[in-house]
């Protein structure tokens, strides 16, 4: 009866503090007072209990009483669950926690939306290739719509790690190698999710991770350590996590890196010190999966030690582990931990479940009829079908190949072309995997008759099987076929005989990156490259339609295939993006946002390098005792911001109206850009400056500006970029964050290696 006493009045005060003031932001102290309340009637197990976040394991409708999480969760042990799908089962498990456990406190329900829900998107790698803030935050706003139309409040998205080693699988899941740019796209996607403040039913919690500097695992490894200087990590890693708490993120996932040797979960300096103290966080921090028990084999200590590491540290929900369930009231007996910390992780979960709206309504996320109507819908496939058309790069298109012509005959062979499954790409969790057409589905519907679409499997994969086995998991199989290679062979050759045009639909299957997919080798598999060749011994054009989930080493396809379009994963309505661009219903746009490496051991390579003492001149190659290699030159294959147009674009020199600064006064600097070709066509245009000299060195260029444009045939635009001090600082020997007076350098341009020049002079203010 108490119990039930209690219920009700946790219930009206909700009422009273939502219908009053509906959001915490707007009253905190109203927010405060709930808590302090609700954290009174708390015992140290309840406590304890919220911190907890179980992965769900299979529920099935009907059953979610009887399952053994929701033994947990009516005893108060569990503050969250993830990657549950379906709002029928999410209603029944929050019923578990607001009817029958004792406070009925609501519980989060996260997954993984990390590119879309049902309606998938391009992987991050690709859609960051748009560089359209507004598509991206718009992506993320459809997502977010998705998801909480079936149940989720919480997604671990966006994932900010800047990466410049293509080895690692992960890289796919980030905005490539810019923190400037990563930073932008940081802000779009937190936008997207949170809305406003997640008033909004259609609004979720957004998790930045991973915290951080997760992307600069040593050899391209997953989980490997990192190790940098503090310098390295503010100047070029930090801004993308930095930028998603300004924006009002309210959570961040801890990485599974360690950071100067101690594990990102367990470390104070990066959780506390910099997150809160100096970035002013304010949200709750979880860890990754089985983050804190993982300390143990970094040799943190035993899970009492690093389960109290963690919590000390700054690490407010503990992902699977149950480490906190299991040790933390015997720390706080041993003194390992104090009631204080335990009482302020607890409190941040709980203002989260307050500021999502939960106490005031925890079926806010609830609503069945939107689920019907709101998921997968025409509208939101159409907007990815334009997105994912907006992310393919272009990277090669001799004597203008393409756009095809819509008529005659197309082959289109490959162990990539009809597969559905291979379609969204890695972290796809709720995708219905069969939903999306195959390439040769989707394009018959974009040709429709005017197009004799033929095709065949070419070959397998690869010829390990082992290997093959690997890079096709969690249904996304290729169906490895048993005929011989000859066999496959004849097959697509005789098919080849019969098309004018061939479209080779090859490279890497979704689970060849993502997590756990990192390779050392990064060119195209032996069947594929054998396949390749045999197809252009046909004389017929080929046209390599290139599907991966980072930057792949193509210089012998640079070499000999005439057309080559980069179309990453494009989610589940790639195929008929693929479609409308290679039959030029839509002209490419797609930049990269990571460098592509002539081969593995230049990595790594990205375009804001430093120059050491012994730099080589652009295009230069080889001489004793410089900064070189003996077997290859130092430029990339395909340079960050590349990609090509079926229209091109012409730059005039820069125009700055001054040609120095001092104090709070603003530069700018314009360039007009021509559409110089017959196609009408969009342009990222990239503006890079260089500090010239510094106390400390500084890299070649860096971007620190980006406008993407449409402009008809023919026709001119004059874009302009602002240049204040504040864009030129940048952290200094001693970490203080400053401008230095000098000359710096601007270079505008269509990529970051072919650019124009001029310079400008940073004056000393004089007091
Ligand atoms: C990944 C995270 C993800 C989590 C939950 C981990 O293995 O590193 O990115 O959010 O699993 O699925």
């Amino acid at each position: 009866m108490k119990h039930l006493l209690f219920r009700l009045h946790l219930f009206l005060m909700g009422m009273l503090v939502a219908t009053a003031t509906s959001y915490a932001q707007k009253s905190p102290d109203a927010m405060n007072r709930f808590i302090d309340d609700l954290m009174k009637k708390m015992t140290l197990d309840e406590k304890i209990g919220q911190l907890n976040l179980p992965v769900t394991g299979q529920i099935t409708t009907g059953q979610a009483k009887s399952s053994d999480v929701a033994k947990r969760i009516r005893a108060g042990e569990v503050g969250g669950l993830f990657n549950l799908k379906g709002v029928e089962r999410i209603r029944e498990v929050q019923k578990q926690a607001v009817e029958e456990s004792r406070l009925g406190i609501p519980l989060l329900f996260g997954m993984d939306v990390v590119h879309g829900y049902e309606t998938i998107f391009p992987i991050p790698l690709g859609l960051s290739c748009t560089w359209n803030m507004q598509a991206i935050e718009e992506s993320a706003h459809i997502a977010a719509i998705e998801a909480s139309a079936d149940g989720i409040c919480w997604t671990f998205s966006p994932m900010v790690d800047v990466c410049r080693d293509p080895r690692w699988g992960r890289i796919s899941e980030g905005n490539g190698e810019d923190p400037f740019l990563g930073a932008a796209i940081a802000r779009s996607m937190i936008r997207g999710y949170q809305g406003k403040n997640m008033s909004r039913n259609d609004e979720i919690m957004a998790c930045v991770k991973h915290f951080a500097l997760y992307g600069a695992s040593e050899a391209g490894r997953d989980y490997n350590t990192v190790d940098m200087s503090r310098q390295r990590m503010f100047n070029e890693y930090m801004l993308p996590y930095q930028a998603a708490v300004e924006e009002g993120v309210s959570s961040v996932m801890a990485s599974f890196n360690e950071i100067d040797g101690i594990p990102a979960t367990g470390n104070e300096w990066l959780l506390t010190d910099v997150l809160r103290k100096q970035w002013g966080f304010d949200g709750f921090v979880v860890t990754d999966y089985t983050g804190i028990t993982e300390m143990t084999a970094h040799g943190m200590g035993d899970t009492q030690t690093v389960a109290a590491l963690a919590l000390n540290a700054g690490v407010d929900m503990d992902m699977v582990s149950d480490a906190f369930s299991s040790t933390l009231k015997k720390s706080l007996k041993e003194g390992i931990v104090s009631m204080e910390t335990i009482d302020v992780a607890c409190r941040r979960i709980l203002e989260a479940k307050y500021k999502l709206g939960l106490f005031e309504n925890p079926y806010k996320y609830c609503d069945k009829a939107r689920a019907r109507k709101q998921i997968f819908t025409k509208e939101h496939r159409a907007v990815a079908r334009k997105t994912a058309s907006e992310s393919l790069v272009l990277l090669k298109n001799e004597n203008n190949l393409l756009p095809l012509a819509k008529k005659g005959t197309v082959a289109v062979i490959g162990p990539l072309a009809n597969s559905r499954s291979n379609m969204p790409g890695t972290w796809s969790v709720a995708a219905v995997l069969n939903n999306a057409p195959s390439l040769v589905e989707g394009l018959k519907e974009v040709v429709g008759k005017q197009v004799e679409i033929l095709t065949a499997k070419g070959c397998n994969l690869m010829s390990d099987n082992e290997y093959e086995k690997r890079a096709t998991m969690f249904g996304r199989t290729l169906h490895r076929d048993n005929r011989t290679d000859q066999q496959l062979l004849d097959e697509a050759l005789a098919i080849a005989a019969k098309s004018d045009v061939i479209v080779a639909a090859l490279g890497e299957s979704s689970e060849m990156s993502g997590e756990s997919s990192c390779r050392t080798n990064l060119e195209m598999t032996d069947t594929q490259r054998f396949l390749l060749q045999e197809l252009l011994k046909t004389g017929k054009p080929v046209v390599l339609v290139l599907f991966t989930g980072r930057p792949l080493v193509l210089t012998w396809e640079q070499q000999h295939v005439p057309a080559i379009l980069n179309v990453w994963f494009g989610g589940s309505e790639a195929a008929l993006a693929i479609g409308d661009v290679l039959f030029g219903d839509v002209n490419p746009s797609g930049k990269l946002t990571a460098t592509f490496p002539k081969n593995v051991g230049q990595i790594p390579l990205f375009y804001a390098h430093k120059n050491t003492g012994r730099p080589l001149a652009q295009g230069e190659w080889f001489q004793k005792f410089r900064s070189n290699y003996l077997d290859v030159d130092n430029e990339p294959l395909y340079p960050f911001g590349y990609g090509l147009s079926y229209t091109t674009f012409s730059y005039s020199d820069i125009h700055l109206d001054k040609t120095s600064i001092t104090g709070k006064e603003e530069l700018t600097a314009t360039v007009t850009v021509t559409n110089t070709g017959t196609k009408d066509g969009a342009e990222v245009i990239q503006l890079y400056i260089r500090d010239l000299v510094g106390s400390t060195t500084r890299p070649v260029k860096e971007l620190k500006g980006f406008e993407k444009i449409f402009l008809k045939a023919g026709k001119s635009k004059e874009v302009s970029f602002k240049i204040t001090s504040e864009l030129l600082k940048f952290y200094n020997y001693t970490m203080e964050y400053v401008t230095e007076p000098g000359e710096f350098e601007v270079m505008i341009g269509g990529n970051s290696r072919d650019v124009k020049k001029t310079g400008f002079r940073l004056e000393p203010l004089i007091p």
